[in-house]
């Protein structure tokens, strides 16, 4: 038996590192996976490999959300999980609250806040529809710090963890659950691109944007998709049944400094 075995789990973001991460691992540990992303052929490539399915689905477009779990309570009989993992970094040249333009602010809330309260609310019914269910939503570590060259960034991943709170503390009495996860530096894409970007500004390569970033992070090193999972799977899974409006760090001590 898995751990989460014949749980139906939906995880948007799912093309990406955690996402993608989250998904091998909840398949592996016997749940129905449902893949969403606007990255359609990674998304398409990795249901396949994992025996999942995939929706286009962009986590800002309200009517979607409803439709898809609609059509996953139909075609599983319920929803027991949701991971709100997608998200982007934003625009990490302009981002200071000084240079950052309106219309940049809003897209990154749209996505990383917005996305993620559409989910909630939408998952909420269905999961108390199924005698309860375990909501993550992907948070940061920066939601707890100051955030200078990405404040649209900062704001909305605090917005999460906020929003998880309220989530939990009104899905309490049903058994829906609500926690957040706050990765560090995480070995993904997203990172990538931070750390290009900043080697950019700086004029410095992009190992010493890095090693720059790491100097922060007690122990010395990147964290890879599959550390954020495992913490994933453990908030998805009934061993933390009594676990809600937490918020779990994964980030190599980061948050110590
Ligand atoms: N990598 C890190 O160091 C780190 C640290 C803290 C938090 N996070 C958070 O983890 C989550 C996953 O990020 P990642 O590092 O795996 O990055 P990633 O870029 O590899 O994955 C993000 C995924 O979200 C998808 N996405 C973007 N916009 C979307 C939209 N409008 N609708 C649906 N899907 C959309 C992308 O296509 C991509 O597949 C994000 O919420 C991110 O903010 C990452």
């Amino acid at each position: 038996m898995g751990r989460v075995e014949g749980k139906v789990a939906i995880i948007t973001g799912g093309a990406g590192g955690i996402g993608a991460a989250t998904a091998r691992l909840l398949a592996r540990e016997g749940a129905k996976v449902v893949l969403t992303d606007i990255n359609d052929d990674n998304g398409r490539k990795l249901a396949d490999e994992i025996g999942g399915t995939y929706h286009h689905q962009d986590v800002t477009d309200e009517a979607q959300w409803s439709s898809l779990v609609k059509s996953v309570e139909s075609a599983h009989g319920a929803l027991n999980i949701l991971v709100n993992a997608a998200g982007i970094e934003g625009d990490v040249s302009g981002g200071t609250p000084e240079n950052a333009s309106y219309a940049e602010w809003k897209r990154v809330h749209a996505i990383n806040l917005d996305g993620t309260f559409l989910g909630c609310r939408e998952a909420i019914p269905a999961m108390r529809r199924a005698g309860g269910g375990s909501i993550v939503n992907i948070s940061s570590i920066v939601a707890h710090f100051a955030t200078p060259f990405t404040a649209p960034y900062g704001s909305s991943k605090a917005g999460v963890r906020h929003l998880t709170m309220s989530v939990a503390h009104h899905g309490a009495a049903d058994k829906v659950r609500c926690n957040s996860v706050h990765p560090g530096l995480i070995r993904t894409r997203m990172l990538e691109n931070i750390h290009a970007t900043r080697a950019r500004d700086t004029n410095k390569d992009f190992d010493a944007a890095r090693a720059m970033s790491l100097a922060r992070v007690p122990m010395g090193e990147l964290g890879e998709p599959e550390d954020v999972a495992y913490m994933i799977l453990y908030l998805a899974c009934d061993e933390s049944r009594y676990v809600t409006g937490a918020a779990f760090n994964i980030d190599g001590g980061w948050n110590l400094n």
